[in-house]
Order: structure tokens, then C-alpha cells, then sequence
């Protein structure tokens, strides 16, 4: 199977693409692989929904053709790009990892090699803990399987992929439960758990925005020096940098639409209009969104009908009204005039 369809495969997992490409995976993939396919693909595709929330309000908004245009296009070497790989990546050591522990495959289960062991003071190893060096290596085996090339812009992809796993393991936290006479929590008991998916995706979001441009321009030409000057990121960057994310070219501004470079624009997207509950990233939104692209902001109001007035009665239901309630939303429109 050629590596886009196997992309395209991943990330759009079950959706659509599936139907035909779970089938052609199968017959050609290695026969290793047949048991995780179908976990493989869903992990990749909570990857992508992940991306989708996480830049619901942001000018580039997670858009399905991104996903094939980082693979397809020569023009994709961009944070973005860095983001898909590490989130995609994540999600299937994250899925892979949770089936480990919910024991839905033969070859694995909890990692439970320290237990038993002291772990602190007042506490001792026990218990399931995810086993996240078996969803490391299924996620290696399919995600990085997808890079074929040696150049800057694979080793790019590998880094980031490498950075997503990392993430995995970086927000992992200790859970424990306590033991002893009526519970006096004397003795402890302590496992490692994945985070939630979406405290992964917050960590990984934090990465995209402050990731690193990896320079890779040809160097000065030097005497003696008639290699072609590109460094690697891998190579370039100190390992107290792996778990950063890294990119090769800067983001178009994703303002305007431009179809060449799979760029929807802004036009016509709703915007969050910073309320005083609104989190930090929604807090610029509609300024981000419509102001800074030259757009302006289009408010729309509309009605529904909510539950309203809902009393309890006894025993034991709930009536509500049913009321109009006005509600108002913001657009990014074309300047008038
Ligand atoms: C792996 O877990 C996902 C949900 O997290 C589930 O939908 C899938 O069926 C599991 N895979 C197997 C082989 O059980
Ligand atoms: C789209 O982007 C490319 C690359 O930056 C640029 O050369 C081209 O002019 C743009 N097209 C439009 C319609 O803006």
C-alpha cells in the first residue's frame, strides 16, 4: 500500500476513507499489523478530532484537506504539519495503549513489571498500570512507517511524531489508593494512568505554539564543503529538544483563501466574541478571526426554543417550559462597500 493511502487511511480513520483502505491494507499490509489496524485508525482519528477541538477558534481550524495536503504537498513543512503528525501520532500510542490495559489484545496488558516495588516514601508500586511502551511501539511501527524519505522534511515528520509519543508519556500521572486499618491510608498503592486525551491535546497545543523553526537553508558554500548543506532537524536539534515540536516553513497567514495552498480563509467563520468567561484562547477570537484579516464582524441574531422555567415535582419528574430565547452570533464578513 502507497504511504498516502495509508495516510489518508490513518487520519481519516473510520470516516470514509476506511471502507476502501482497511481493505487494501489488509490484503497487502504485513501480517504483524492486522491485529491493531482497526485501533490504529480510530487512535489517528481521535487525533484529528483532538486537532479539530483544540483550534476550533484559531484561523486555521483543523480543516480535513490539511490532512492530505501535509502529505501531498510540497509546500507543507509548516507548524501546522508539526501539529497533525505529534497529535496523530499521540493518538494511536494513547488508543493502542488504553486497549493494552482494557485487554483487548492477547500480547499485552498492564505494565506491572515494578510492582511491588517501593516507589516512595509511604508508598509502594501496584496495580495497572498503562503500558505505554507497547502503544510507544505500535505507534512507531505504523506512524513513522509512513516516512520514506531522508530529507529534512521526513526527518521533520519524525521528530514531530517522536515529540506526540513523548507527550504521551510527559502527562501521564500517578494515581494511588490508599490501604491500612479502616482506611487510615498508611500504605499506598500507586499506578501510572494516562492523562485525559484532552489534557494531552492542551500539552500538545502549548507545543504548536512555541515550536521551533528548524533552520535548513543551503549554509554558505565552503571550501571543501560541496555537500548539500541541509541540516536535519534530528540532527540539529540537542535532545533536550526532542520533545518540542519543529517545523521547516512559516504558515501562510490563513487569512484569504487560496486553493493552491488548501487554504479555506476566514470568510464566513463563526467567531467567539470575548465574554468576560471565555477562555484565553477565545478571548481574542472574533479580532483574530475577522479585524487582523480585514474582515468585520457580522452579528447574527436568531431564536430558539430552550427549556425554561423547570420545576421538580414529586416524585419523580422535571417540567419545563418551552421558551424563545435570543441568541447571538458572530461572523467574519466582507467589509461593505
Ligand atoms: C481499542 O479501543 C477503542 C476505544 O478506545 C475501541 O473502540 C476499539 O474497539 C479497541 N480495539 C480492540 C481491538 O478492542
Ligand atoms: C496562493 O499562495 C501561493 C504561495 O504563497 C501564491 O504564490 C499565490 O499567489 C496564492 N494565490 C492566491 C490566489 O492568492
Amino acid at each position: 500500500m502507497q504511504a498516502p493511502q495509508l495516510f489518508t487511511f490513518l487520519t481519516l480513520g473510520v470516516c470514509y476513507a476506511a471502507a476502501w483502505s482497511v481493505s487494501n491494507f489488509l490484503m497487502t499490509g504485513p501480517k504483524a499489523y492486522l491485529t491493531y489496524t482497526t485501533s490504529v485508525a480510530l487512535g489517528a482519528q481521535s487525533g484529528i478530532e483532538e486537532c479539530k477541538f483544540q483550534f476550533a477558534w484559531e484561523r486555521w481550524n483543523c480543516p480535513e484537506n490539511a490532512l492530505q495536503i501535509s502529505t501531498h504537498s510540497r509546500l507543507s513543512a509548516t507548524r501546522e504539519t508539526s501539529f497533525i503528525h505529534a497529535i496523530s501520532s499521540a493518538g494511536v500510542m494513547y488508543t493502542i495503549t488504553k486497549n493494552c490495559s482494557m485487554g483487548d489484545f492477547e500480547n499485552c496488558g498492564c505494565d506491572e513489571s515494578v510492582n511491588g516495588k517501593t516507589g516512595g516514601h509511604g508508598w509502594i508500586w501496584g496495580g495497572c498500570s498503562d503500558n505505554v511502551d507497547f502503544g510507544e511501539r505500535i505507534s512507531k511501527l505504523f506512524v513513522d512507517g509512513l516516512e520514506k524519505g531522508k530529507d529534512a522534511r521526513a526527518l521533520m515528520n519524525l521528530h514531530n511524531n517522536k515529540a506526540g509519543r513523548l507527550a504521551v508519556r510527559a502527562t501521564m500521572k500517578r494515581t494511588c489508593k490508599c490501604h491500612g486499618i479502616s482506611g487510615s491510608c498508611s500504605v499506598q498503592t500507586c499506578w501510572l494512568q494516562l492523562a485525559d486525551f484532552r489534557e494531552m491535546g492542551r500539552y500538545l497545543k502549548a507545543k504548536y505554539d512555541r515550536a521551533l523553526k528548524m533552520e535548513t537553508g543551503e549554509r554558505p558554500a565552503r571550501a571543501g564543503n560541496s555537500a548539500d548543506g541541509r541540516r536535519a532537524p534530528a540532527e540539529a536539534l540537542p535532545a533536550r529538544l526532542e520533545t518540542e515540536l519543529v517545523f521547516l516553513e512559516e504558515s501562510p497567514d490563513f487569512c484569504a483563501r487560496n486553493a493552491s495552498l488548501g487554504v479555506l480563509g476566514t470568510e464566513g467563520r463563526e467567531c467567539l466574541q470575548g465574554g468576560r468567561e471565555a477562555a484565553q484562547g477565545e478571548r481574542r477570537g472574533c479580532r483574530r478571526l475577522c479585524g487582523d484579516c480585514g474582515l468585520r464582524v457580522e452579528e447574527r441574531r436568531s431564536e430558539v426554543l430552550a427549556s425554561c422555567n423547570c420545576r421538580f415535582q414529586w416524585c419523580c419528574v422535571v417540567r419545563c417550559d418551552q421558551c424563545r430565547q435570543a441568541v447571538t452570533k458572530h461572523y467574519c464578513a466582507r467589509p461593505r462597500g
